[in-house]
């Protein structure tokens, strides 16, 4: 069996690695909705100057196991790369993993960077996987789920129409408007005091490569912010996926710290799904994550409706401390 590098992804190496995909997540506990085959096409050939990817695969006739590294910024940034690795049910427990681990520990350094995470579902092989592989747990993940349907009508008309005085709401759709980019890194930089984010600024510049790497994936992202005297308070944003899946994914919420206490989370994030009623009525569910220890959030997301699914483990390692390729077994 070998490992090669997909530089440049074939359309029947694109279906192959779908497969892969289809096949680890018929075996997958979360529930999630199964992957489409347009998204990872998307995924696979959306790699772009801001947000390089590398990708590799085992063969063994076909693909059967397959690696995503992920490296936000440039070459060197001081950021972590992000692995995600996927082996067939069927070929598990072979050191298909662990290969494939070695090869994308080349490229992390090769790259310069001093570390990686890998976000795994708590309670599956990943777990052992990694903590095998000198990956230690740096942060646990609440999965939580909204059922629109399930939300009592008139509720999110009520927390929308219970803002607070002096703050006014502006949203848009993809990368944010000039006017309110600084502001929209400074508010993501009040996320720095979650353990995720550390390590990580905030600049206008990262915060329009976010934008256009979600929008370069074919998905879209809506941002809904409250404004006070002109600059952000608070913003939330939310991704709907490419493809009418009904499920949208929550990504960042922050509310800047002089201005907590106010209830502005709870207030974006209701006028945000007022918005998507209007703009995305086929969006029947939102996802998020929340670190186990973030009390407000979760507080947040439960008067919301949100209900707990799964958690998520964070992991990581420092690149020195990964292995190697070595010599390949025979
Ligand atoms: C996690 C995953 C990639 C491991 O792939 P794999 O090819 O089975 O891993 P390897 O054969 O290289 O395993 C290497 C070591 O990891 C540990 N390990 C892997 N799976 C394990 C399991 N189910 N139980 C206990 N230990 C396990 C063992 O120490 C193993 O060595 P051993 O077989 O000599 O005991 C695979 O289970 C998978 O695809 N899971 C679903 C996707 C996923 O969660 N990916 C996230 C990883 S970043």
């Amino acid at each position: 069996m070998d490992v090669i590098a997909l530089d440049d992804p074939t359309d029947a190496q694109i279906r192959q690695w779908h497969a892969v995909l289809t096949a680890v997540h018929a075996a997958d506990p979360a529930g999630e909705p199964a992957p489409e085959p347009d998204q990872t096409a998307a995924r696979l050939l959306g790699a772009e100057p801001a947000s390089r990817q590398r990708l590799w695969a085992v063969v063994d006739g076909g693909i059967v196991a397959v690696a995503t590294l992920r490296l936000p910024g440039e070459p060197g940034a001081d950021r972590p790369a992000e692995i995600d690795i996927k082996v067939r049910p069927g070929h598990r427990r072979r050191g298909l993993g662990g290969r494939l681990l070695a090869v994308a520990a080349e490229g992390l350094r090769a790259d310069g960077r001093s570390s990686v995470i890998a976000q795994v579902l708590a309670g599956t092989p990943a777990v052992p996987f990694l903590e095998s592989h000198g990956f230690e747990c740096v942060l646990t993940l609440r999965g939580l789920l909204l059922r629109l349907d399930d939300v009592p009508a008139g509720r999110v008309a009520g927390l929308v129409a219970a803002g607070p005085q002096g703050y006014g709401l502006v949203r848009w759709r993809g990368v944010v408007p000039g006017e309110h980019a600084g502001a929209l890194a400074r508010a993501k930089h009040a996320m720095a005091d979650l353990a995720e984010y550390e390590g990580a600024p905030w600049d206008a510049h990262r915060v329009r490569e976010m934008a256009q790497v979600v929008a370069k994936r074919g998905d879209d992202l809506y941002t809904v912010a409250a404004l006070h005297q002109g600059s952000i308070a608070g913003f939330t944003e939310v991704v709907v996926p490419l493809g009418a899946t009904g499920r949208a994914a929550q990504y960042d919420t922050a509310v800047v710290p002089e201005h907590r206490g106010r209830r502005l989370g709870i207030w974006v994030k209701a006028a945000m799904l007022e918005w998507l009623a209007v703009e995305r009525p086929e969006v029947r569910e939102i996802e998020t994550d929340n670190a186990g220890d973030n009390e407000h959030m979760l507080a947040v997301n439960a008067e919301l409706g949100y209900r707990r699914e799964r958690e998520s483990l964070e992991f990581q390692a420092g690149a020195a401390d990964l292995p190697g390729a070595g010599p390949r077994p025979r």
